[in-house]
């Protein structure tokens, strides 16, 4: 059903979105340490939001007889400058995973492979989404330009953010 190139690529992928996790679970103990509570919660639904991309990946190659294959990830930076600082950052990422989603779709398209591309096509939406709300938060640190009662409110905000499921979306 896959190549084996779609399936290393995507095998790839799952790793990519494993260690994207592991980016957000270390700014989350950023914001933890910086008595951000609603930052830190909202990182906590990103860690879980990039191991459920990962978990819809494994899946799939699984389903499709590929074997996945867990690979060494680099460290994940653990300090930042500043609230703005770890967001920017976030955004920078997430625009290098639309990236990779895009490539991995070029590949399915040049395969003509049409069940890997419909899997795909939900991951071309979701960066959609992913970068958005990631922007929409840097908006807001930039209006408020550090000052405090802003980012309390922002953090409040964001302290709402819940996790929800793929299946249950
Ligand atoms: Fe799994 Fe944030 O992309």
């Amino acid at each position: 059903m896959l190549s084996q190139k779609l399936l290393d690529a995507i095998n790839d992928q799952i790793n990519f979105e494993i260690h994207s996790a592991l980016i957000y679970k270390a700014m989350q103990a950023h914001f933890e340490a910086e008595d951000l509570p609603g930052m830190a919660n909202w990182m906590d639904v990103q860690f879980q939001e990039e191991m459920s991309h990962a978990e819809k990946m494994f899946h799939f190659v699984c389903e499709a007889g590929g074997r996945v294959k867990m690979l060494a990830m680099d460290e994940p930076k653990n300090e930042y400058s500043s609230p703005l600082d770890a967001f920017e950052t976030a955004l920078s990422h997430e625009q290098i995973v639309t990236g990779r989603i895009n490539n991995l779709m070029d590949l399915a398209q040049q395969e003509r492979n049409h069940a890997a591309q419909i899997f795909l096509q939900w991951f071309v939406t979701e960066q959609i989404e992913e970068e958005a709300s990631v922007g929409y938060i840097i908006a807001q640190l930039k209006r408020v330009e550090g000052d405090g009662r802003g980012l309390i409110m922002i953090d409040q905000e964001l302290s709402k953010r819940t996790f929800v499921p793929i299946a249950a979306e």
